[in-house]
């Protein structure tokens, strides 16, 4: 497949999944507990020794090769941003960074539960292009439905997931409203310049592109 020719995901889904709703009212008040990777606890260990807690706090989610963490480390120089993937195949291609940026092979869901566990306060989520998981029996995959996302949302911040299937995008606003009550539109929108590999192989491949931003999340 070229770089121009990336197919849609494919979905037997015409809206948000029946039953994400019922999955989320279940779930309300069993907070979520699973040990910790051994390997999350190391990256973990390595994000504290070289983050400054001065900083605010910016986390690149599902970072991939890193692109976007570069970018949002140039522009927000002031900031720390720490971009995880488990993936060290996609992360052996990351660009050189600035000092103020980390790259950790980790579980990104290890990741959000030791943040919040350390009392971590990011003023940003990126959420870029999480795998779509499409198919109906897929739902629990999407971040939306996993048991984490609730402390996604009370990590808080701005969080902004972007996707080129607007269904998980609209999943990821409602699950925000059932879970946190925040009401955020879903939008279509045209990047500039091309925040990640994903979005730019998505605009050459012509597909429309959506966003959610939730204004600030969490601080609970
Ligand atoms: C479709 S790629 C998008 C990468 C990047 N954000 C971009 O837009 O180019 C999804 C990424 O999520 C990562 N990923 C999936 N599940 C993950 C998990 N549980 N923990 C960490 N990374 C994960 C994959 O390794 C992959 O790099």
């Amino acid at each position: 497949m070229t770089a121009a020719s990336s197919s849609l995901p494919h979905s037997a889904q015409t809206g948000p999944h029946e039953q994400l709703a019922a999955l989320i009212a279940r779930r309300a008040g069993n907070p979520f507990r699973k040990p910790v990777a051994p390997f999350s606890l190391e990256a973990f260990a390595r994000f504290t020794t070289i983050c400054d807690p001065a900083r605010p706090l910016i986390v690149d989610s599902c970072c991939g090769i890193g692109e976007s963490t570069l970018n949002l480390a140039e522009r927000f120089a002031d900031h720390f941003v720490l971009g995880v993937d488990q993936s060290s195949d996609r992360l052996s291609r990351a660009p050189a960074l600035p000092s103020n940026a980390l790259l950790l092979r980790a579980d990104m869901a290890d990741i959000w539960c030791l943040l919040r566990q350390h009392a971590w306060r990011p003023a940003r989520q990126y959420l870029l292009y999480p795998n779509p998981w499409p198919k109906i029996g897929q739902l629990a995959r999407r971040w939306p439905a996993h048991p984490v996302f609730p402390v996604v949302l009370a990590l808080g911040g701005v969080i902004e997931c972007r996707s080129n299937w607007r269904i998980y995008v609209e999943e990821f606003a409602l699950a925000a409203q059932l879970i946190a009550g925040i009401d955020a539109p879903v939008d279509t929108f045209v990047p500039g310049e091309p925040m990640t590999p994903f979005e730019r192989k998505y605009l050459a491949s012509g597909h429309p592109l959506f966003r959610c931003v939730l204004p600030l999340a969490g601080r609970t």
